[in-house]
């Protein structure tokens, strides 16, 4: 590295040449590797022209799944210009901090209202007891926050998790009693989504109060793989490794499926219909339905993205000084593959 230095000292600078060349190249290495990285919250929503639109700061708690793009493009389709909105958008990365930031910058830019996803359900008292304050309505969507003072957000928004997990518990009932395997033991691993946040409370206590009822169901292992394909692989892997006989994969997400079922085919383990893993999913993006349909998975419980509408619609009334439901649960199916196909072809995400 001296070497270098001095050749370069000796080809193009003098000392401060090299100074210079320095103070350029170690703030960029640095901020290319994220070492000095920010959350980025745009700071001027109030540019010229969209005086008259309603301002809304949206705290989107990550893009870790293919629910996740969509629950957020739904999000941007339903507040545009046109719908008369004004949104502020912020990717919080998965990490619960990144969105007490951003919720604190929406309200130093004095939003007209604040929606956010909850990456965990705790942790959120502080931050909207300041939104309160501030006079901002806080609407939450998708997961559910865990706090003292139910008066702190105006309305949620979302999927009813716990109905998830016993869709899935009742869905193995069925198919076992199809197989007539109700007295044999099932080995049954669970990939749960990200700890303590909705999706994976609830999918876990609804699928857990159904397998508490049969004897024969044996949860050999829960563990999180928050709700990624790269971590859906790893943890499956393991799992495989650990369990000679799994005849059940509960999988909280289809992205931990897709990347469950790669460590499955890598490991020679068949599954799906007729195969040794019966495959139990969530969320029903598209991708997932085709595997369904394909019968690599044997059961999508779907859980609904599409709530943009419903932001939408709690607004006008707030502006319309009209009272809102405390809660809105969007409506969900269940897919196998005997209905998949009347689906599939309407399927957006
Ligand atoms: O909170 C909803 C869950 O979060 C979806 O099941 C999952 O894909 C997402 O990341």
């Amino acid at each position: 590295m001296k070497k270098i230095l001095e050749k370069l000292e000796e080809i193009f600078f003098g000392h401060v040449g090299i100074c210079i060349l320095l103070l350029c190249v170690v703030p960029f290495i640095f901020v290319s590797h994220g070492l000095f990285r920010e959350i980025e919250v745009e700071q001027q929503p109030f540019d010229v022209g969209t005086e008259d639109l309603i301002v809304v700061g949206f705290s989107q708690l990550g893009s870790e799944s293919g629910w996740r793009t969509a629950h957020t493009l739904s999000v941007q389709e339903a507040l545009t210009k046109d719908t008369g909105y004004f949104l502020i958008f912020n990717n919080a990365r998965q990490m619960q901090e990144n969105q007490i930031k951003a919720i604190r910058s929406f309200i130093s830019q004095r939003v007209d209202y604040i929606v956010f996803a909850p990456v965990i359900e705790s942790g959120w008292d502080t931050v909207l007891q300041e939104a309160k304050d501030a006079g901002i309505p806080v609407i939450i969507i998708d997961r559910m926050v865990n706090i003292k003072d139910d008066s702190l957000y105006t309305t949620w928004i979302g999927t009813d998790a716990w109905e998830e997990g016993r869709k899935a518990g009742r869905w193995l009932e069925g198919y076992l009693r199809e197989k007539n395997r109700q007295a044999e033991r099932i080995n049954i691993v669970v990939l749960q989504g990200t700890i303590g946040s909705t999706a994976e409370i609830g999918r876990s206590e609804g699928f857990e109060e159904i397998a508490a009822m049969h004897e024969n169901w044996r949860i050999l292992e829960s563990a999180t793989a928050d709700f990624t394909a790269a971590k859906g692989k790893e943890v499956m892997a393991e799992m495989l490794c650990r369990y000679p006989k799994i005849d059940v994969l509960v999988s909280q997400n289809d992205d931990m499926t897709m990347g469950a079922i790669e460590a499955m085919q890598e490991a020679g383990v068949s599954f799906g219909e007729n195969g040794q893993v019966a495959v139990i999913s969530f969320d029903a993006i598209r991708d997932a339905l085709e595997m369904v349909d394909e019968g690599h998975i044997n059961v999508d419980i779907e859980c609904n993205p599409v709530q943009g509408s419903y932001i939408d619609m709690i607004i006008q009334k707030l502006e319309n000084g009209e009272q809102v439901e405390r809660s809105y649960v969007v409506e969900e199916n269940i897919f196998t593959k005997d209905n998949v196909g009347r689906f599939l072809e309407d399927r957006t995400y």
